[in-house]
Order: C-alpha cells, then sequence, then structure tokens
C-alpha cells in the first residue's frame, strides 16, 4: 500500500489557514475593503436593504424586483413565532442573557420542523424562516422580561423597522429604520469569522442548520467576536470621561488587557464597517448626552492609533456600534443578538454553499503530553 505523505502546519487559532472555498464575502484585510459576492460594503449600505442583501447572500446575485417582493413577502408572512414559543420564552427566566434565549429558542424551532425534507430548497426555506424569526425572538424575549406583552409583527414594515416596532413599541422613524437597516447590512456576512465557522463545522458533520445556526449564536456571543459591542459600552461606562481614556488605555495594556473595539484577525487597517459606523454615531450623538461617549472614542482612537497602530491595531465594527444602538433606546445587552440577527442570513449562507460539496472538518491536534505509558492500578499510586 502507498504511503501519503501529509504536510502537518500548526497555525495557533488557524491563523491564515484556508478552511473552504466562497463566492459569498471577501475581505482585504490590508486596504480594509468588503465585499459580498463582489459588490463594495459602501454601496450595499447606501443603496440596499438587508432583504435584498440577504438574497445576495443566499444566491450571490441581486434579486430581480419580483424575487425581491416574494422574498419580502415571505419574510413577512413567517415572522411571526409558533405560540407554543412564545410560551418557553415566558417561561425562560427574565435575567437570561438574550443571547442565552435565542441561542435556546433558534434550537427549540427545529423541533417544530416537522418537514422531512433535505433538499438545498427544502434548506433555502429553513433559512429565510431563521431570518424571518430572530427579530421576533429578541424583541419578544425583551418585551418579556419586562413583563409586558410581546407585540406582534407590523405587517407592512420591512424586517428592521419592523424590529424597532416590536422591540420598543412603536413606529420607528425613517431614519432610525434606515440606520437599523445599515446596521443588519454591515453585519450580514464577513467571510470566515469564528462564528460561521462554528456553524460550518456543525454543518459539515451532515447535522441539521438549526444546530449549526445554534453553533454559530454559542460562538458569536464570547467578548473576542460579537459579544465585543457590549463590552465596548461597558467599557465606554467605566471610561466615563474623554480625559480618562489615557490612562485607562494605559493600564489596560500593562495589563496586557484588550481593548474592546479595537484589533482584527484579519483587517490590519481601519475596518470599513467602523469608519460606516462611526459615521451614524457621530450623527446621531450630535449635541446630545450621547456625545460623550463618541468623544471617549474619538480619544481612544487618538490613543490606540499612537501606541498601537504600527502594531496593525485599529478600531473595528464594534466600536462604534453599541453608540448608534444605544442612541436608539436599545439596552447593551441586546447589541450582540442584533449581530446575530443579520449574522444568520450569513451563516445560512455559508452553510447552503459549504453543503453543496460538502467535507468534514476534522483536523489534528499536537500532541504535547506524556508518551505512551502502562495503567497503573489505583492502589500503586502515589
Ligand atoms: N487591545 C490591545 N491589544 C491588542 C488588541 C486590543 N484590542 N487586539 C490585539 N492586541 C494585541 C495582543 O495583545 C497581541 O499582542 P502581543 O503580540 O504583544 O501579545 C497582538 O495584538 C495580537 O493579538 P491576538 O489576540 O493574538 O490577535 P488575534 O488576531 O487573535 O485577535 C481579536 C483578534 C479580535 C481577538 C483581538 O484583536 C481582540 O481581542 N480585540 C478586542 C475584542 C474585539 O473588539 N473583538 C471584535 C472583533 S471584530 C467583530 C467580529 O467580527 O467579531
Amino acid at each position: 500500500m502507498e504511503t501519503q505523505q501529509k504536510t502537518e502546519i500548526y497555525s495557533p487559532g488557524l491563523e491564515g489557514v484556508i478552511a473552504c472555498k466562497t463566492r459569498i464575502c471577501q475581505i482585504d484585510g490590508q486596504a480594509g475593503k468588503l465585499y459580498y459576492a463582489g459588490y463594495p460594503i459602501e454601496d450595499l449600505v447606501h443603496h440596499s436593504t438587508f432583504e435584498e442583501v440577504s438574497f445576495l447572500l443566499w444566491q450571490q446575485r441581486l434579486p430581480r424586483q419580483d424575487e425581491l417582493e416574494q422574498l419580502d413577502k415571505m419574510f413577512k408572512e413567517t415572522r411571526s413565532l409558533p405560540a407554543e414559543v412564545l410560551q418557553f420564552l415566558e417561561l425562560m427566566p427574565h435575567t437570561s442573557h438574550p443571547m442565552d434565549a435565542l441561542r435556546t429558542v433558534a434550537s427549540l424551532l427545529a423541533c417544530f420542523d416537522t418537514n422531512l425534507e433535505k433538499s438545498p430548497e427544502a434548506n433555502l426555506q429553513r433559512a429565510i424562516f431563521l431570518t424571518a424569526r430572530f427579530p421576533t425572538i429578541v424583541a419578544n424575549f425583551h418585551r418579556l422580561r419586562q413583563n409586558q406583552k410581546p407585540i406582534q409583527p407590523h405587517p407592512d414594515l420591512g424586517l428592521a423597522a419592523n424590529f424597532l416596532y416590536m422591540l420598543l413599541g412603536k413606529e420607528p422613524t425613517a431614519d432610525q429604520a434606515r440606520v437599523m437597516d445599515a446596521a443588519l447590512i454591515l453585519h450580514a456576512d464577513h467571510e470566515m469569522n469564528a462564528s460561521t465557522f462554528a456553524a460550518l463545522v456543525t454543518a459539515s458533520t451532515l447535522s441539521d442548520i438549526y444546530s449549526a445556526v445554534a453553533s454559530g449564536i454559542g460562538a458569536l456571543k464570547g467578548p473576542l467576536h460579537g459579544g465585543a459591542n457590549e463590552a465596548v459600552l461597558k467599557m465606554l461606562l467605566e471610561i466615563a470621561d474623554p480625559a480618562n481614556v489615557e490612562s485607562y488605555v494605559e493600564q489596560a495594556l500593562v495589563k496586557k488587557t484588550k481593548i474592546m473595539g479595537f484589533g482584527h484577525r484579519i483587517y490590519k487597517s481601519y475596518d470599513p464597517r467602523a469608519r460606516i459606523f462611526k459615521e451614524y454615531a457621530r450623527r446621531l450623538s450630535g449635541r446630545t448626552k450621547f456625545s460623550r461617549f463618541f468623544k471617549i472614542n474619538e480619544k481612544l482612537e487618538e490613543v490606540m492609533q499612537a501606541k498601537k497602530g504600527q502594531h496593525g491595531i485599529f478600531p473595528n465594527v464594534d466600536l462604534y456600534s453599541g453608540i448608534v444602538y444605544h442612541q436608539l433606546g436599545i439596552p447593551a445587552d441586546l447589541f450582540t443578538p442584533i449581530f446575530a440577527i443579520a449574522r444568520v442570513a450569513g451563516w445560512t449562507a455559508h452553510i447552503l454553499e459549504y453543503w453543496r460539496d460538502n467535507r468534514l472538518f476534522r483536523p489534528n491536534a499536537l500532541y504535547e503530553g506524556p508518551p505512551p505509558r502502562p495503567y497503573v492500578p489505583i492502589e500503586q499510586r502515589r
């Protein structure tokens, strides 16, 4: 039998490893550019909608008018939760983190899916249902934990506007709806990030789309990934004043604590999403009480640029997003769930793409333990 020589590469955190091929998303980390299926993120934010971007991620082309209308109709028809799921949400401890509630309910939705069909078409339908329902899960849980009645989806509002409506109890202004739509577009996908990879690892065993999405939510929650937006607001509250930034950063760097909202595995320049969020944050903050947060962030940028800029550590998407959400009246523990509301489109797009040419993810580990040795009976151990 022919022995196959395999090259073994150890790359901590899989840095630089190409895990799969994709036609969905491309990042140029040196130039600070992001494209969804070839379209620059700036163009999509300014001209598109989250609905259209979801179609783009799933199909890798922009929809025709009739296709977009059909998707919009499907989103609207499927965004209510089954009554049993609502009851379940009601039973969850109100102190649960909304990411835990979302992960649990995303998983629970599998139990209500009686369709045994596993075709690409059936899985695309599931991707649409999940994307339609994520805003409802988050908004309904938020109302219930405040002992308020959940608000049924508005039949005429788009996904972003309807989320704000169900969450805050009144129809958003056109400007507020547009900002939320832009935020969802900015978070919809990001190539082989940790949560997408987690989703693909689960999908690669030929498990189901719900399990894969639940894996993605779990990975997104951590503060090195999606959880950073909530952590940024906590940091801003702790810093409290632009005058405290310098000493805060110095102390953190001495203690080797990360400054949230800075640094990225792929971007070694300014994250293009952060640039866009910064402009929204600047505009929304204006002269309001939120302008203090904006000023702290600007000072953080200045100090970090001086201390870490030469190491390729720049603002990432999470630095300014929280200020924007805070300004819209959204509590901090919902920032990461908003990330998930958008990213579910990207997760499912990558899962569907990967299943077209599936191969089990099964890397190796570099063993560093003791060499093979005889078992010692318990009475002889010391
Ligand atoms: N503050 C201070 N130092 C940093 C930071 C930071 N935010 N980010 C990286 N570094 C330093 C780090 O201490 C290390 O220094 P040294 O070589 O001297 O030990 C070096 O840069 C490399 O850091 P790393 O953690 O090995 O780099 P990575 O590629 O694994 O990390 C990261 C990427 C995002 C985990 C990291 O930059 C970080 O923890 N940032 C803060 C958390 C954050 O904002 N996360 C959101 C990422 S963007 C949204 C998303 O898509 O998830």
